[in-house]
């Protein structure tokens, strides 16, 4: 498996490899891969013939400094992993200048709109650094797929909307979100949960499991207050947000209408670890 730090070095192999009629499916990812990642890469390389994965934990998408520094970095392991599933796997693991060239910014970005609910509203500046680091990634890429989880179910809407906004010639595909037999989604910051939190979590996705039963006969606003309530009582678990929100464009329902499909969007805290689910209503 080749593992590239530089991007000149992997765009010319990748364009050398496309000349030669190899398509490439692309998994952006910020490393301490777990089964989720591997999920999406299992998914590109059934549908490519090579799958891109790449390595880069993006400091101008997070809002937190401490988040940033405490963002667990395995490379090693990784790579690892990967070799494991298939041969077919191309590492791009960049340094923040090879990125950044010296000027670690985020550009400005318009969603439409969809970079200003949830994660927007609670990290800010969050989706123009994502904007900012999936672009240029694509360009580097070049990949014909790329795949994302719904597991951060925003960010797969604002990457395809990324996509459609700028012309980028890319099949942006999102994937199931996928779980530990506790029901906690997989997540590369699960890792640092102690014991008595990690014993806590799968709470998230029990009380979501409810709120989609309870959605069949209450309103949105019923039922957000019910979850709320729940996390309440949780000595673990405090939330930061409960929403459900039309799924074009993430608004807060207001009033439910048949013709419309809903999710629910949880975002909550274990310790100082920042956990987020969601799941499909109707
Ligand atoms: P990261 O959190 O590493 O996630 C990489 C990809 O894996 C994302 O598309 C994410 O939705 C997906 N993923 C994570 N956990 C998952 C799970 N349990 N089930 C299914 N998919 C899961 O998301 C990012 O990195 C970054 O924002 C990135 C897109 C790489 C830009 O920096």
């Amino acid at each position: 498996m080749i593992v590239f730090t530089n991007k000149s070095e992997i765009k010319d192999h990748i364009s050398k490899e496309k000349a030669k009629g190899i398509t490439f499916g692309f998994v952006p990812t910020m490393g301490a891969l777990h089964n989720g990642h591997m999920s999406l890469v299992k998914r590109a390389l059934q549908e490519n013939n090579v799958c891109v994965v790449s390595v880069f934990v993006n400091p101008t998408q997070f809002d937190n400094l401490d988040d940033l520094e405490k963002y667990p970095r395995t490379l090693e392991e990784d790579i690892k992993l990967l070799e494991t599933i298939s041969k077919d796997i191309l590492v791009y693991a960049p340094t923040v200048e090879d990125i950044y060239e010296g000027n670690t910014k985020a550009g400005h970005f318009s969603f439409d709109g969809l970079e200003f609910e949830m994660e927007g509203k609670f990290r800010k500046g969050h989706f123009d650094g994502v904007g900012t680091i999936v672009k240029r990634l694509f360009e580097i890429v070049t990949p014909e797929n790329a795949y994302f989880g719904e597991k951060d179910f925003q960010q797969l809407a604002i990457v395809k909307k990324l996509a459609q906004k700028h012309g980028i010639p890319v099949n942006v595909k999102g994937c199931e979100i996928y779980r530990e037999s506790s029901g906690l989604a997989y997540s590369s910051r699960n890792a640092r949960l102690k014991p008595d939190y990690k014993a806590a979590a799968p709470f998230i996705f029990q009380t979501l499991l409810a709120a989609k039963d309870k959605f069949g006969t209450k309103s949105a606003n019923e039922v957000t207050k019910w979850v709320e309530k729940q996390f309440a009582k949780n000595e673990f678990l405090e939330l930061e947000y409960f929403i459900i929100a039309d799924i074009t464009t993430l608004k807060t329902v207001k009033r439910k209408s048949k013709s419309k499909t809903y999710r629910a969007f949880v975002a909550a805290y274990a310790d100082d670890i920042r956990l987020i689910d969601n799941i499909a209503l109707n």
